[in-house]
Order: structure tokens, then C-alpha cells, then sequence
């Protein structure tokens, strides 16, 4: 569904990704660890258009999409939720999804109920500025946003950084139906007790290059430890 090839990206002259290959398959939840800095949102921005490569190609169901604009990359299904629950805060949480509805051109009133139904805690918030939510809060809202937009693959940029146990769990419980239901994943997660429950397969980066990757029951191995410990 998604094809990685060659990738490398770059900040003016310094190189952060180094020929990334991976590949994640319909329905497949695909987890991408690795420690702080190591370049997981410099690679998932790559794949969502936001940064352009400079050298490799980035497929969504067999078509080329390397140099589609980002917003071109979701209208085709690659929902992105950027590292940081970025929502507006000046408006409403139903405002948020109204306005991400809007911008998907395809004005699907019903998509926003679904979005609303994997996070219900947000229901009785919907006339609350998102600026007023709790961080977990907010997340859900991103997740939500990111869910109007009827993904076929939600890339996810480490959803339960900083956020409150509680709020943790229930985003996880929210992430595991989305898998069950059939969409595929691509997540950036730094937790491994969480990948282990959550991932079909794993990527771990190590300064830009792909150090390891297998399925999830590898993640017991004890050289992932050593590759994952700070
Ligand atoms: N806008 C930028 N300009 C220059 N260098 C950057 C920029 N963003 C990230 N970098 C550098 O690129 C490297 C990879 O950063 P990136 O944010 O992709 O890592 P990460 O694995 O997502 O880290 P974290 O776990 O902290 O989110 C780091 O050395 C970082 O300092
Ligand atoms: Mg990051």
C-alpha cells in the first residue's frame, strides 16, 4: 500500500535520512522507533510532502506520489497527524472537524460522526475552543481531524508523547480498533510496551538509516533493547 524506496532527506547540507526502504501493506499497523532525534518525523514528514527528498520515491497504492503536494498526498488517503496535536485553538472542537471536512472538499457530514465515535470523550466537548482541552484531549481532536478526511492509511506522529496514563490508554484502545477495523498505520512510537501491543512490524532508525526491522514478536529481542535504550 505504501512503498518506501532510497529515501534521504536533508536539512540544507546536513543529511538526516540515509536510503530508507520499507513497505506497509493493506491493513498492516507498521511502528517506527528509535531514539530522540534520530529522524522518525524527519521521515514521516518526507512520506506526507511536507519536506521533499533529495533522492527516492514515496508510493501509495502503486502510484508514484513523490512529488504530490501534501495536501494532494491526503485527498488520495494518507491521513497525517504531526507530532505535537496540532489543532486550532481558537475554534471549537466541532469547528476543528468542520473546517478539516471543508478543506477535504468532499462534505461528508457523516465522516465527522465516525470520527466522533472512535473518541467520545470529545462529544460533550464540541462547543469547547480546542485551545481549552486538556493535551489528550487535543490529541484525540488531531486524530479525529485526521479521521474526517476517510484515510485509507493514518500516519501517526508519536500520539501519546506527554500525555497523561489515563488519556494514553484510551488513545492506544482508540488506535488498536482503528487497526482491527482495517486501516493501515504507520506510527511513530518511542514506548516499546506499546509498539509490542499495538504493531504487526517495526522499523527501528538509528541516525537516519533502518537498523532493524522484522515483526513485532522481534521487538523481545534483546539487541532492539539496546537499540531503543537512552
Ligand atoms: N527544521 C529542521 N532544521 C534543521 N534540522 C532539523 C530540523 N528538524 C529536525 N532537524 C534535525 O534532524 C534530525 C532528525 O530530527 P527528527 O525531528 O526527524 O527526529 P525524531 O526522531 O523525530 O526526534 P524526536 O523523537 O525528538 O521527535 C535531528 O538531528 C534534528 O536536530
Ligand atoms: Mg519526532
Amino acid at each position: 500500500m505504501l512503498k518506501v524506496e532510497g529515501l534521504e532527506a536533508a536539512y540544507g547540507r546536513a543529511r538526516v535520512l540515509f536510503g530508507i526502504d520499507f513497505e506497509v501493506e493493506a491493513g498492516q499497523l507498521m511502528c517506527v522507533m528509535g531514539r530522540n532525534g534520530v529522524g522518525k518525523t524527519t521521515l514521516l514528514n518526507t512520506v506526507m510532502g511536507v519536506l521533499h527528498p533529495t533522492a527516492g520515491t514515496v508510493s501509495f497504492e502503486g502510484e508514484d506520489v513523490t512529488r504530490l503536494k501534501t495536501h494532494e498526498r491526503v485527498r488520495r488517503g494518507m491521513g497525517y497527524v504531526p507530532q505535537g496535536h496540532e489543532t486550532f485553538p481558537q475554534l471549537t472542537v466541532a469547528e476543528n472537524l468542520q473546517v478539516t471536512l471543508e478543506a477535504t472538499g468532499h462534505r461528508d457530514k457523516q465522516a465527522v460522526d465516525e470520527a466522533l465515535t472512535a473518541f467520545p470523550r470529545l462529544e460533550p466537548l464540541l462547543k469547547r475552543k480546542a485551545g481549552f482541552l486538556s493535551g489528550g484531549q487535543q490529541q484525540q481532536l488531531a486524530i479525529a481531524r485526521a479521521l474526517v478526511t476517510r484515510p485509507k492509511m493514518l500516519i501517526l506522529d508519536e500520539p501519546t508523547e506527554g500525555i497523561q496514563p489515563s488519556i494514553v490508554l484510551e488513545i492506544e484502545a482508540a488506535i488498536e480498533h482503528l487497526h482491527a477495523s482495517g486501516l493501515a498505520i504507520l506510527l511513530v512510537e518511542q514506548y516499546l510496551e506499546l509498539a509490542l501491543r499495538l504493531a504487526d512490524r517495526f522499523i527501528i532508525l538509528e541516525a537516519g538509516h533502518v537498523v532493524h526491522a522484522g515483526e513485532a514478536e522481534a521487538l523481545h529481542d534483546e539487541q532492539v533493547g539496546r537499540l531503543l535504550a537512552v
